[in-house]
């Protein structure tokens, strides 16, 4: 596995996959890395937590890091390339271009500049790295559906392929942002996935949910079109820790 550091060493190649994180991998990030290395010659994974994304200073520099536990679960999962940039090589100064995704739903609503950094870093590793998939997960649905927006809108020759939510054994669904959740409020943080689960299949989804968030105030709970999937998607707030999540209620998830 060759681990990069600058735009000048990559190098493109044909059959390529490419799985975007921002580090701190689970199982979730490694169900990415499966799917591309069960579907493409070569593997490329960047590992760049983003600035742009962030819309809170603190936010970022809270974000949990460990590039060596990273680069050692990459090199387990047959990953070729991991791309690890500083932040000035992807943003040198006099950086000004930006990608406007538009409308993004409520989660965009929620996270004002959140996916205009998102889709710009993205857009930049896709020039880069130029693969013919990439590879995001659905438990950031709105994400995935920016990046198909994206794509679509300027011609970008990427496949955007779609990985279904990995949960742990009780429901919750793995997030780097579930370690800083009590054993209390992680138990009540179990309202999300259990509220959306008793949702799909009823006839009114959003109103179903609602009423079973017990107690729980979501920001929002909303149905998401991914094309291929309608979604019922919510985020929540748990003491000081937003938690988002999503279920499919027809199609499928690719
Ligand atoms: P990050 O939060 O590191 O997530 C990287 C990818 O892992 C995303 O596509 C996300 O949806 C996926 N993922 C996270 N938790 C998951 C779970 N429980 N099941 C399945 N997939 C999961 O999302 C980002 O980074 C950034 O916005 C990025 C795309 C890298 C751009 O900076």
């Amino acid at each position: 596995m060759k681990v990069v550091r600058t735009i000048a060493e990559l190098e493109p190649a044909p059959g390529t996959g490419l799985v975007p994180t921002m580090g701190a991998l689970h199982d979730g990030h490694v169900a990415l890395l499966r799917a591309a290395r069960a579907e493409n010659e070569t593997v490329v994974m960047s590992l760049f937590v983003n600035p742009a994304q962030f819309d809170e200073q603190a936010d970022l520099d809270a974000y949990p890091r460990d590039e060596a536990g990273d680069l050692a679960i990459a090199e387990r999962e047959g990953v070729d390339v991991v791309f690890a940039p500083a932040a000035d090589e992807l943003y040198p100064p006099g950086f000004t271009t930006w990608v406007d995704p538009g409308d993004a739903g409520a989660e965009g609503a929620a996270r004002p500049g959140h996916f205009r950094g998102a889709a710009t870093v993205c857009l930049k590793l896709f020039n880069l790295v130029r693969p013919e998939r990439a590879y995001f997960g659905q438990k950031d649905a709105q994400q995935v559906a920016v990046m198909r927006r994206l794509v679509q809108d300027l011609n970008v020759p990427v496949e955007i392929r779609a990985v279904p939510t990995v949960r742990d054994p009780d429901g919750l669904a793995l997030s780097s942002r579930n370690a800083r959740l009590s054993p209390e409020e992680r138990e009540r943080a179990l309202g999300l996935p259990r509220a959306l689960a008793a949702a799909a299949g009823a006839p009114d989804p959003v109103a179903v949910a609602r009423g079973s968030l017990n107690g729980l105030e979501p920001d929002y709970v909303e149905l998401l079109d991914l094309g291929d999937a309608k979604l019922l998607a919510a985020a929540i707030r748990v003491g000081s820790t937003r938690l988002i999540d999503n279920v499919l209620l027809e199609g499928e998830i690719r």
